[in-house]
C-alpha cells in the first residue's frame, strides 16, 4: 500500500520545503507526513521501513539547506500538539521533540529553573537541538539532558538514559531515527537573575549576528581553537554574493539569502569559502548545517 493510501489524513505529496526552512530555498518533498501522536509516528516509521522509503526528520528548518532537486521519500514533522508538550515537576522538565526552544526557555524561566537560558536566541526544536547539541559559548543543550525517548528506524521505541548519552561540540550520540521527547535536570534560581543573564547573551548575539535576515545560523563548525567566522572574514569574503546568496557582512559564518536565491547559489558560496580558507590557512571547514 502506498504511503498516501495508508496515511491519507496526515500525508501530503510533492510539497515545497523552502517555506518550511529559514533559508527559504530548495525543492519539493516527495511526501511530508505530520503524525498526530506517538503511535501514528511509530506506524509511519514502520511502514517506511517495510517499504524502503527513506525518512528525513524536519524540525523548524533553522539548520538545514534543501537542495533544489528536493528530497525523495518522507519528510516527517512532529508539529502535532502531542509532540509540543512541556511538563515541569520540581527541577525536572519533560519536553516533546517538537517544542520550540524559545518556548521551553520561557516556561522554565517562569518556573524559576535555570540551565536552558544559555540557549537564548537559538532557533529550532528540542529534537533538532538535541541531535546537533545546539549551543553557544555559554553552554549547550546536552549539559542539562537526563533522558531521551527515541524511535529507531525499525519503529522500536526506547529510552536513552543520561549515562548512555554523550554530547560534544555540535554533535550527540543520539543516532536513532527519531527523537520523541527529552527530560532535563535544571536547577532553581530566581527568574530575575536568569532573565538578566539571558538579556546579556541576547544583546551580544543581536550585535554580532544577522538575525533579521534569512539564514540557517552559522554555516560551518568552528575548527578546533579557531573561529570559522573570523577566518572567512580575514579571507575578505564578507559581502561576497553569488546569485541570491551572500556571505553576511555582519558575521562571516552566516550565509543570508535574498529573494530569488537557489540552493545552488548557497552551495557555491560554501565551496568558495571552503577552498579559500583551505588555500589561505590550510584549514578544512566542516559544515554545521545539514544539506538534504
Ligand atoms: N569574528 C570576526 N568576523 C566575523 C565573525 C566573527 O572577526 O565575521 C570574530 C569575532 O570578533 C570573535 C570571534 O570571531 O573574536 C568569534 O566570533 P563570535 O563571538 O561571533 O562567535 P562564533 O564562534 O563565530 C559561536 C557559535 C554561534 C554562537 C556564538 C555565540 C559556532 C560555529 N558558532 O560563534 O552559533 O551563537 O558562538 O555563542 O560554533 C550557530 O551555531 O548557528 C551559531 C550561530
Amino acid at each position: 500500500m502506498s504511503l498516501l493510501a495508508a496515511f491519507p489524513e496526515i500525508t501530503q505529496a510533492n510539497q515545497p520545503l523552502a517555506p518550511l526552512t529559514w533559508m527559504k530555498v530548495g525543492g519539493l518533498a516527495q511526501y511530508i507526513v505530520h503524525p498526530r501522536n506517538f503511535d501514528e509516528a511509530q506506524a509511519v516509521v514502520a511502514h517506511c521501513h517495510e517499504n524502503g522509503l527513506p525518512i528525513h526528520v524536519l524540525g523548524s528548518g533553522s539548520n538545514v539547506l534543501i537542495r533544489d532537486e528536493g528530497v525523495s521519500g518522507v519528510v516527517l514533522m512532529l508539529t502535532a500538539p502531542e509532540f509540543s508538550q512541556v511538563s515541569i515537576e520540581g527541577t525536572h522538565v519533560k519536553a516533546g521533540a517538537g517544542v520550540v526552544l524559545s518556548h521551553l526557555i520561557t516556561e522554565t524561566v517562569k518556573a524559576g529553573l535555570a540551565g536552558l537560558e544559555v540557549l537564548v536566541g537559538i532557533p529550532g526544536t528540542v529534537g533538532g537541538a538535541l541531535r546537533g547539541n545546539s549551543g553557544g559559548r555559554s553552554g549547550d543543550i546536552g549539559q542539562c539532558v537526563s533522558r531521551v525517548t527515541v524511535l529507531t528506524s525499525a519503529g522500536e521505541r526506547c529510552q536513552r538514559q543520561e549515562d548512555e548519552l554523550a554530547f560534544a561540540y555540535r554533535t550527540s550520540s543520539i543516532n536513532e531515527l527519531l527523537i520523541l521527547e527529552a527530560e532535563f535536570k535544571l536547577y532553581a534560581d530566581s527568574p530575575d537573575e536568569i532573565t538578566k543573564r539571558m538579556r546579556k547573551l541576547w544583546i551580544m548575539k543581536k550585535a554580532t549576528q544577522p538575525l533579521a535576515s534569512q539564514s540557517a545560523g552559522c554555516v560551518f563548525k568552528n575548527p578546533r581553537g579557531m573561529s570559522a567566522g573570523s577566518l572567512i572574514d580575514q579571507a575578505g569574503l564578507k559581502g561576497t554574493r553569488i546569485g541570491g546568496a551572500e556571505i553576511s557582512d555582519r558575521h562571516a559564518n552566516f550565509i543570508v539569502t535574498h529573494p530569488g536565491a537557489t540552493s545552488v547559489d548557497v552551495l557555491r558560496l560554501v565551496d568558495l569559502a571552503r577552498s579559500k580558507i583551505n588555500e589561505q590557512f590550510g584549514v578544512q571547514l566542516e559544515l554545521e548545517i545539514q544539506v538534504w
